[in-house]
């Protein structure tokens, strides 16, 4: 393991978050603000060629974990040979490649996708009424997802399939009922997520239900409930229902941060290193790559820039500093890239 991968606390960074494109094809308002966000130009994004330099680099250097983001992902074209490109690091060690969509041009693709070297699908669903997703996401397709879901349910090439679920108070919360019961007959770890701010997302407090709360709604249906056990850095505390074949779990951002064991670094689609989601300190790879920089130059630009990260939240004192940021909204961070 390389130690430009281990920073000033001992995290070891063994996962790597890529996002592959700034552009959506929903309009989510807690990750894209309404007037939309100014995209970087062609030429700034990372071409195939240098996703895979650098994730050739990453895992060289330890990275076991991909994990591909957006933006929306399958908006990239050449996403499937991308993929394959990628399966082809497990002989530098790379176990996983995971992808994180909004599932609404995927269903078609998940076949390909698996065949070329997806393991994990996360998708992103927070409603399970039509009415609200367009609310939500500022757009149609709600069957489309669903239809994603359901392919991707029965892909055996798949070894995990979640759905993320951002809870926002008085919109969708009530919901959270049928979204744990969707875990009883398939094997699916449902996510709750506690909305976050950024910039241009209009977050406040009231918004947002604490997971705790969420749990206590859930065990006053199901007493029965029991902690099921977590993979070590997962963002998620899961929980199981006897017989029921899924699980599920609530992603606590705000109550209760995980940054302690975080083990993650983010590549942003225009080529900047990204320590922490909430750190705007970023770093240029693209540029360095374009002027020619040799790999082992690059790992010591990777290696200041992991040495520099802060011990929690991008080493903002309090969660309010958060909603001031200055942050990149969501989408051009891939939305939690
Ligand atoms: P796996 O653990 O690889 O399955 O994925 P994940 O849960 O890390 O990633 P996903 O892209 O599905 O993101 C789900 C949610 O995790 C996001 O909405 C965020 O709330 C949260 N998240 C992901 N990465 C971070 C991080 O670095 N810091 C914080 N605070 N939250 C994160
Ligand atoms: N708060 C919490 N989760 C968010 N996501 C995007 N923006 C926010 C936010 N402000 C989630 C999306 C997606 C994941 C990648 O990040 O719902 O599931
Ligand atoms: Fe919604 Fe994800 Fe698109 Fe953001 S990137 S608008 S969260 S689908």
């Amino acid at each position: 393991f390389s130690p430009a991968l281990i920073d000033s606390f001992q995290r070891r960074h063994d996962y790597l978050r890529i996002s592959l494109t700034e552009k959506c094809n929903l309009r989510c308002f807690y990750c894209m603000p309404s007037e939309g966000v100014d995209l970087s130009p062609k030429s700034h994004i990372l071409t195939d060629d240098e996703v895979i330099r650098l994730a050739e680099l990453f895992v060289k250097s330890g990275v076991r974990k991909i994990r591909l983001t957006g933006g929306e992902p399958t908006v990239r074209k050449g996403i499937v040979d991308l993929i394959g490109r990628l399966n082809e690091l497990r002989k530098y060690g790379l176990q996983s490649i995971g992808m994180t969509s909004n599932g609404i041009a995927l269903h078609r693709r998940i076949p390909q996708l698996v065949e070329n070297g997806l393991t994990h699908l996360n998708l992103s669903l927070d409603t399970l009424d039509p009415f609200k997703f367009e609310i939500m996401t500022r757009r149609p397709g709600h069957d489309a997802v669903l239809r994603s879901l359901r392919v991707a349910l029965e892909s055996p090439g798949l070894h995990s399939v979640k759905l993320n679920v951002v809870v926002i108070k008085d919109l969708n919360d009530y919901e959270v009922p049928e979204f744990v019961e969707m875990t009883k007959d398939n094997n699916l770890s449902v996510r709750f997520i506690e909305f976050m701010p950024f910039t241009g997302n209009k977050w406040q407090q009231t918004k947002m239900v604490p997971s705790s709360e969420l749990l206590d709604r859930i065990s006053s249906r199901h007493p029965e409930l029991f902690k099921a056990a977590d993979e070590l850095n997962d963002t998620a505390r899961s929980y199981k229902i006897p017989g029921y074949a899924g699980s599920f779990g609530f992603i606590s951002s705000m109550s209760d941060h995980f940054c302690g064991s975080c083990n993650r670094l983010r590549l942003t689609a225009d080529g900047q290193i990204k320590v922490c989601l909430f750190d705007n300190k970023e770093v240029s790879l693209r540029d360095r790559i374009r002027q020619g920089t040799s790999d082992s130059e690059l790992l010591e630009v990777i290696g200041q820039a992991v040495r520099g990260k802060a011990e929690k939240h991008g080493g903002m004192k309090d969660l309010d500093d958060l909603k001031e940021g200055p942050n990149r909204p969501m989408i051009l961070i891939g939305g939690f890239s």
